[in-house]
């Protein structure tokens, strides 16, 4: 232990005396989804006044365009230095199988990392030939938001299941408000990853990723009708809406309820201002009791950057439990580190955090922690297919066709 800390430190304190030159760090986290970001890069540069950072961001929730545009740049040659990708699959069915990223078993080592991180997440970030990425989060996909005072207003509480969701949607729109806020397509695959875990279980959920349940078989095809049923219950603009808009309508009170993951909470604290418990309520999503759907933001290191150094130092704050604790209070995010401290979170975080440590834990299919990187950039055309022909069957159908295709569980 000592000895890792030492080594460490010398780290530190070497690259510190050192560090000149720049780094590009590239990420969706732009606009709104900035104050955790900076707040990190500020530290960085307090670390390393020497250095130029350059913060490339794409406007998009959930990387829907900034994904493209990496993809552009690392098949052109030019990556850049750090980039935002999801824990788990996403990295490793793109960039690592490609062989354009490096392993990061001596980091890991230098810096203590095997043990202070979840073994779970661990898992999730290896392959038989390393470990590809840095976590400096823990996000939480199945919540649900509202607002406590307005449900006291018009009768209802946080459904416990989508039945007891469905049933209250005709008192809610009684009331002039829409039962539920929904925005565009990513967050209609978000809310639907929720209803299947609602309404499959984590089992049967997991199932579906490995291959063991087909998406053909009836009990996947619930989660279609379900889903359908609920989206009569959304507002008729959502493929115009970003998830901040969405959010807008629950906090406005021209909706009831949102189910997001919990950078919500960043943004209802940190962007607007509200108090968790009074400014907004949460809970897991219906039927979601007792499991933690999880998903993790993290770096790598890309082959052939111009910036190794700048960048092993920029890894290194945001695999720390001080970056970390940095962060995630303003990101509405929880820390994996294991010697984080709790204290720095507000109320909404600590209940998250021993979920976290007590719940059942899956992935995410959206948040790349669930399913092969294949399946999941396909999912928005099962998505598409739906909403195009509100046909179960449909839907069905194309996601076992690009199961098959890519060899789901395999
Ligand atoms: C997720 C990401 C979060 C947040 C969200 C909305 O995919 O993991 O950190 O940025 O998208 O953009």
């Amino acid at each position: 232990m000592l000895r890792k800390w030492l080594l460490a430190s010398f780290f530190t304190l070497f690259t510190a005396a050192a560090a000149q030159g720049q780094i590009e760090i590239f990420s969706w986290w732009a606009g709104d989804e900035g104050p955790a970001l900076e707040a990190l890069i500020a530290q960085y540069q307090a670390d390393h006044p020497g250095v130029e950072v350059v913060n490339a961001t794409v406007t998009g929730g959930s990387g829907v365009n900034a994904r493209a545009v990496l993809k552009t740049r690392m098949l052109g040659g030019d990556p850049p230095d750090a980039f935002q990708v999801h824990a788990g699959q996403e990295l490793i069915g793109t960039w690592v199988v490609a062989d354009r990223m490096e392993d990061l078993t001596f980091l890991y080592e230098e810096q203590g990392w095997f043990d202070q991180y979840p073994q779970g997440l661990i898992d999730l970030m290896s392959t038989e030939d390393g470990i590809w990425s840095v976590p400096v989060n823990i996000h939480r996909s199945n919540v649900m938001w509202y607002v406590p005072a307005n449900l006291t207003e018009w009768g209802i509480e946080a459904p416990a299941t989508w039945d007891a969701f469905l049933s209250m949607c005709p008192t809610i729109r009684a009331a002039g408000v829409t039962p539920l806020a929904l925005g565009e397509n990513w967050t209609q695959q978000h809310l639907w990853e929720s209803v299947a875990l609602g309404v499959l279980g984590a089992d049967d959920y997991e199932a579906l990723w490995t291959g063991e349940l087909a998406f053909t078989d009836p009990k996947a095809m619930e989660v279609w009708d379900v889903f359908g049923q609920v989206l009569e219950c959304t507002n008729d603009d959502a493929a115009g809406l970003s998830w901040q808009q969405a959010t807008d309508m629950v906090v406005g009170g021209t909706a009831a309820f949102n189910i997001m993951g919990d950078w919500a909470a960043g943004y209802m604290v940190t962007t607007l201002g509200l108090e968790p418990g009074e400014g907004f309520g949460w809970a897991a999503s219906p039927g979601t009791d007792g499991v933690f759907m999880m998903l993790s933001d993290a770096f790598g290191l890309p082959q052939g950057i111009s910036n190794r150094e700048n960048t092993l130092d920029w890894l290194r704050l945001v695999g720390s439990a001080e970056g970390q604790d940095i962060f995630n209070p303003l990101k509405g995010s929880i820390a994996p580190h294991l010697e984080s401290d709790l204290d720095l979170y507000n109320a909404y975080l600590q209940d998250t955090a021993s979920d976290w440590t007590s719940n059942r834990v899956v992935g995410s299919l959206v948040h790349g922690a669930a399913a092969k990187e294949a399946f999941m950039s396909d999912f928005a055309t099962v998505m598409e297919i739906y909403l195009a022909t509100g046909s179960a069957m449909n839907a069905a159908n194309a996601a076992q066709a690009i199961a098959t295709q890519v060899s789901l569980g395999q």
